[in-house]
């Protein structure tokens, strides 16, 4: 049986991600459906997860929707900049900057960071809301660290810096697959859908 699930992102890396993973649980992802941007103003990425979802129900119940609604906040936690960027990962270095401009502002903070020091995890957080107001939650993280330059053409945000530990190709590098078995979402997403049976 495949229930089809709404995701509070327009982000299309995000997006491509779970369709995928939540097609892996026998779930579908529903159409990207526009909702009134929300401040991230919790002060965690559950919270602004629960913000995202609260968002897109109130939204998908005005239309006359009854479904499943699912939010993700995450974020880079880099041990060398004590934890930036952290729950503002989306913004670092302002919301002006392109991603490559981003990427290269993490690269010059870390220039004269060692190799052993560049040490960094991914935490994504998501929270589910069901129709009758049930909420579940799912948390993930991975370690790993960030390379010295730029690595891959694939994934999204900050993909090509990021080698999980223990691997050989970065996010950017490794398939959509290669990236499921590691990933922080696809954590998450076991831990959320483990909460919901
Ligand atoms: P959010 O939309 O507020 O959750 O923003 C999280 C930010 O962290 C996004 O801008 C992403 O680019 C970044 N991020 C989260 N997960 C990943 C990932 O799997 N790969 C690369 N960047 C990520």
């Amino acid at each position: 049986m495949s229930e089809k699930i709404f995701l509070a992102s327009t982000n299309a890396g995000k997006r491509a991600e779970f369709a995928a993973l939540l097609a892996a649980h026998g779930l579908e992802l529903g159409p990207a459906i526009e909702y009134p941007e929300v401040e991230e103003s919790a002060a965690d990425y559950l919270g602004n997860a629960a913000l995202k979802a609260e968002a897109l129900q109130h939204e998908l119940r005005s239309r006359g929707i009854a479904a499943i609604v699912l939010a993700d906040d995450s974020g880079l936690e880099i041990d060398a900049l004590a934890g930036a960027p952290g729950i503002r990962s989306a913004r670092y270095g302002g919301a002006e900057l392109s991603w490559p401009q981003r990427r290269a502002l993490i690269l010059a903070e870390l220039a004269r960071v060692p190799d052993a020091s560049r040490t960094a995890t991914f935490h994504c957080a998501l929270v589910a809301i069901d129709d009758a107001g049930n909420r579940y939650r799912g948390l993930g993280e991975t370690r790993g660290c960030i390379v010295r330059g730029e690595r891959g053409e694939g994934g999204f945000g900050y993909d090509p810096l990021f080698l999980p530990e223990g691997q050989s190709r970065t996010y950017a590098e490794a398939s959509a697959a290669e990236k499921a078995i590691t990933s922080h979402r696809a954590r998450a997403l076991q831990a959320l859908v483990a909460a919901m049976h």
